[in-house]
């Protein structure tokens, strides 16, 4: 089973690619839209450092074995679990870290589109200087009038998912292997642009104090929380979006100039990964602070921060109608090349089921956008059906992120740390230091699963409320 002659979906053409893709997974909304505001929320610093610590203690090791588990399996997160359980003599009742993964990144997809939709309709409002000399009270009005109009959110909703299916059911090579070498650039460049836009305001220095200036004073249980629930987010951890990408991951590469085979590395893939999705994190931060800062608004302002404080930072900016539109186009790349991850686990299942791709993404499609349209409405026509405090919106978001994002990473790790045959654990990895490896093996084996279960009772208890 060591050979993958005949991948079912076709493989990434070299390791660059497998890292452009997981990448783009991870960089999303969670990086430019969640990150800088529960920073803000958090006052700033503080917060960062215990969420480096947690990219780091938590969910660097996951995502090595996430990896690990999908390229050992070769296939869709359900049938790889299938088939690793059979290997390591254990029951197939493993493979419901594949289902749980397959379910948790459909609901995670129908909400995730509702938010991205509105940073297309943003950009496109941009474009058109909607926001040139917007006022405050104008800007919150602006952005409650767009949540309640069902019909213009659903359009949007639409589009995304179209956007995001259409890329799904071109393929690993044709469609998403296209999409991420095209769109990750973009996004590194657009981002760059910005930081250089925001250094030269007057606000820059005070941004970067925000972010970087470490006040012990506000770290709390709740704020350990949530640095560990982002970290898991913002990492694409624990629903098998990686594990996908891992299995089209290849083993060994020919260079082509020395025409030698090399293997390729899943532990320095890993790291490049989450430094990358840390750099965009804290480089979206840079780019949106010194913003509010030299407009004299306040950091602390929760979701609609993105779309409602910073359309009035740019409204007042020099150069903001142009910054302000490579603003949301940036986001709307950084959630699309995050969004096919999420339908991809589901619909590489139906395909190796004997579903045609384009068949299984337009069923993956529908059913998303139809969970889709209950979060739309939450906004508007549903607001006032609530359950358990929350809209529909809201309580899809929670049981999917809070807890079964989490469950999935401590299945993976225990299933990686403690199911897995060793000799199998460690000629995947192929790690060159015993050293690293047993560091390794005691971060999945103990530390992370002890850290996410923290997440989970925390959660369980009331704690995150
Ligand atoms: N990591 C993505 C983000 O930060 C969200 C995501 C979660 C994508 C889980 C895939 C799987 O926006």
């Amino acid at each position: 089973m060591q050979k993958q002659d005949k991948p079912a979906h076709g493989m990434w053409a070299s390791r660059w690619v497998f890292i452009l893709a997981a990448t783009g997974s991870a960089v999303g909304l969670g990086n430019i839209w969640r990150f800088p505001y529960i920073t803000g929320e958090y006052g700033g610093g503080a917060f960062v450092l215990l969420y480096l610590a947690c990219i780091a203690v938590m969910g660097v090791p996951i995502m090595i074995a996430e990896v690990m588990l999908g390229r050992r399996g070769g296939l869709s997160p359900i049938h790889s679990m299938k088939k690793l359980a059979t290997d390591n003599k254990v029951t197939r009742r493993w493979a419901v870290i594949g289902y749980l993964g397959a379910l948790s990144g459909f609901l995670i997809l129908s909400f995730y589109s509702t938010v991205a939709s509105w940073a297309l309709y943003y950009a496109w409002e941009a474009l058109q200087g909607v926001f040139q000399g917007i006022s405050a009270a104008d800007s919150q009005a602006h952005y409650q009038a767009m949540q309640a109009n069902p019909w213009l959110m659903l359009g949007m909703h639409t589009l995304f998912m179209v956007l995001t299916m259409g890329v799904v059911a071109m393929g690993v090579k044709k469609g998403l292997e296209r999409a991420v070498e095209i769109l990750m650039p973009l996004l590194f460049v657009l981002l760059i642009v910005l930081i250089g836009y925001a250094a030269t305001t007057s606000g820059f220095a005070q941004g970067v104090d925000f972010l970087f200036a470490f006040d012990f004073s506000k770290l709390s249980g709740q704020a350990v929380l949530d640095a560990l629930g982002q970290a898991f987010f913002t990492l694409s951890l624990g629903m098998g979006a990686i594990m996908a990408y891992g299995a089209y991951m290849p083993r060994e590469l020919r260079d082509k100039k020395s025409g030698q085979t090399r293997s390729v590395s899943i532990v320095s893939s890993v790291v490049i990964i989450a430094a990358l999705d840390t750099l965009v994190a804290l480089g979206a931060g840079l780019a949106i602070f010194p913003l509010l800062f030299t407009g004299g608004l306040e950091p602390a302002q929760g979701p609609g921060m993105m779309f409602v404080t910073l359309p009035l930072a740019f409204g007042q900016m020099p150069g903001g109608l142009l910054f302000g539109t490579l603003f949301f186009v940036l986001v709307v790349c950084a959630a699309w090349t995050s969004s096919i991850s999420l339908g991809e686990p589901m619909v590489a299942w139906l395909v190796e089921r004997g579903m045609r791709r384009w068949l299984a993404s337009l069923l993956v499609g529908l059913a998303a956008w139809l969970l889709g349209v209950g979060s739309v409405l939450s906004f508007n026509v549903w607001k006032d059906y609530t359950f358990l405090g929350g809209s529909f919106f809201d309580n899809i978001e929670l049981l999917s992120t809070s807890i079964m994002l989490p469950l999935g990473g401590l299945l993976i790790a225990i299933f990686a740390g403690w199911i897995m045959k060793e000799t199998q654990v460690r000629k995947e990895l192929g790690m060159k230091s015993f050293v690293l490896y047993m560091v390794w093996r005691a971060m999945v084996r103990i530390v992370a699963p002890l850290g996410v279960l923290a997440i989970l009772i925390g959660f369980l208890t009331g704690a995150l409320d």
